[in-house]
């Protein structure tokens, strides 16, 4: 694995999971994007740990919304909970920078994936299980990739939530394949769709930074 650190036993489950998340996702993040993140490590901090309360909101959302679904309940309540303990962590961190806390507008990224939902079920359960897969998945590459440019306390810390992610991304998409009841041919189909509109708000020039934003667009607005 390029870039990082991997050693022992701990360390080949770490390079064999961002393995996986790599080869799941249709495109690398642009080195534009990395570039432009360490120079605004308090924004990406930020924006980061909204990441984090979306992550354990989402598992929630779904433990609401299908409650007679144990398997998924039970997945989801873990998940919900270490979600809620990584935003614990980026805020202690984003305090011991002396960085206010702030709300910021919702990404073009989340929003458009969330517009591509199909109602009806189980089509909604399954678009659900899949973005959240594509987020955790992108959420492990870009930590992957900006962690060797970090201050080290930081580079730990982006290490250390690499195989969360990467443990979220498979479940999710071990879910998907458990839960909704679709045939293998039409969840594949599905989620070749949404592989393709993630990639495309990956590498597509995006006007806002944020966490999971795409390419910087020239003249790169403000938070
Ligand atoms: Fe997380
Ligand atoms: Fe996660």
């Amino acid at each position: 694995m390029s870039g990082t650190q991997t050693s022992g036993r701990g360390g080949t489950d770490l390079a064999n999971g961002l393995d996986a998340v790599r080869s799941f996702l249709l495109a690398p993040t642009p080195q534009s994007w990395v570039d432009t993140a360490v120079e605004r490590l308090p924004e990406l901090l930020l924006d980061h740990a909204n990441c984090e309360l979306k992550a354990a909101s989402t598992a929630l959302g779904l433990i609401y919304r299908y409650p007679e679904r144990s398997a998924l309940v039970h997945r989801m309540s873990r998940l919900a909970r270490e979600e809620l303990r990584h935003f614990e962590q980026v805020r202690r961190i984003l305090q011991d920078m002396c960085v206010p806390f702030e709300r910021l507008s919702a990404s073009r990224y989340a929003g458009t994936l969330r517009e591509a939902l199909r109602r009806g079920e189980p089509q909604r359960l399954a678009d659900l299980l899949l973005v959240a897969a594509l987020i955790e998945a992108r959420s492990c590459e870009r930590f992957a990739a900006i962690a060797p440019r970090l201050p080290d306390t930081l580079q730990t810390f982006y290490l250390s939530l690499l195989s969360s992610e990467a443990r979220h991304f498979e479940e999710y998409l071990a879910l998907a394949r458990t839960e909704c009841g679709l045939a293998g041919e039409e969840l594949t189909a599905r989620l070749g769709e949404l592989q393709r509109l993630e990639a495309e708000l990956i590498v597509s020039p995006d006007p806002q930074f944020r966490f999971h934003s795409g390419a910087p667009q020239k003249g790169f607005g403000p938070i």
